[in-house]
């Protein structure tokens, strides 16, 4: 199986498991990113079944859209039953590093408020610790070189996405070279940096359930 095709069966994977969990009134939390993107095209198979989507990016909302999928605002939903998104790293936690995209917040955002996420990667982003992938960390754009000294400090190495402008107009910073012994207390130190908006690191509120596409088919992981 190619990568490709590994992202199309975690997509069709991730349909078939929240299928049965939907109702006509459920909305899905709906990621960001190329895997996503897969599960989104998936789907609009099954867009009968459940009443709208919530997006975690501009770009998923439009996806979402052209799909005939009604997305509504986080701020007129109270529960989503559950978040399908990517990763662009995991561990045998099922603790998550994302932002790969740059839609690192307002993945944070949706995944906090659905009652199941489900994370659906392709066997490649399998890792024994976190931190090979340079961990994305979203900067007020005034803060962005206090913000850089603070992570130096830190041992990391930022590196300026230059010329990225999320959804919400800020900068990101990929930080090299972090050791991410402790996923969730440097998750919590990194979010205390003035004016850091959020970091990439999905410890506190990691996957609930992993689908990784792998060449024998896909695996399901839970801790
Ligand atoms: C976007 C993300 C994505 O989930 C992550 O980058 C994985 O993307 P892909 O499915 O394209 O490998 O966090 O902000």
């Amino acid at each position: 199986m190619t990568q490709d095709e590994m992202k199309q069966a975690v997509a069709q994977a991730a349909v078939d498991y929240i299928k049965p969990r939907l109702g006509q009134d459920s909305i899905v939390g709906v990621g960001t990113g190329s895997t996503a993107n897969c599960f989104i095209d998936a789907l609009a198979e099954i867009k009968h079944l459940f009443e709208a989507a919530v997006a975690s990016s501009d770009a998923t909302a439009e996806r979402l859209k052209g799909h005939g999928i009604q997305v509504y605002d986080l701020n007129s939903v109270n529960e989503l039953e559950v978040y399908v998104d990517g990763a662009d790293e995991f561990d045998p936690r099922l603790h998550l590093v994302k932002g790969g995209g740059g839609a690192l917040t307002r993945e944070k955002i949706v995944a906090a408020v659905a009652k199941e996420f489900v994370c659906i990667v392709d066997s490649s982003k399998q890792v024994d610790l976190l931190g090979a992938f340079p961990l994305p960390v979203e900067v007020i754009p005034m803060a962005r070189s206090q913000v850089a000294r603070a992570l130096v400090k830190m041992d990391g190495m930022p590196v300026w996405r230059e010329g990225f402008v999320t959804d919400n107009g800020n900068c990101i910073l990929d930080v090299y070279d972090l050791e991410i012994l402790d996923p969730k207390q440097l998750e919590a130190e990194l979010n205390n940096i003035v004016g850091v908006v959020t970091n990439g690191l999905f410890a506190q509120r990691g996957a609930d359930l992993i689908l990784m596409g792998t060449e024998q088919g896909v695996e399901t992981l839970k801790y």
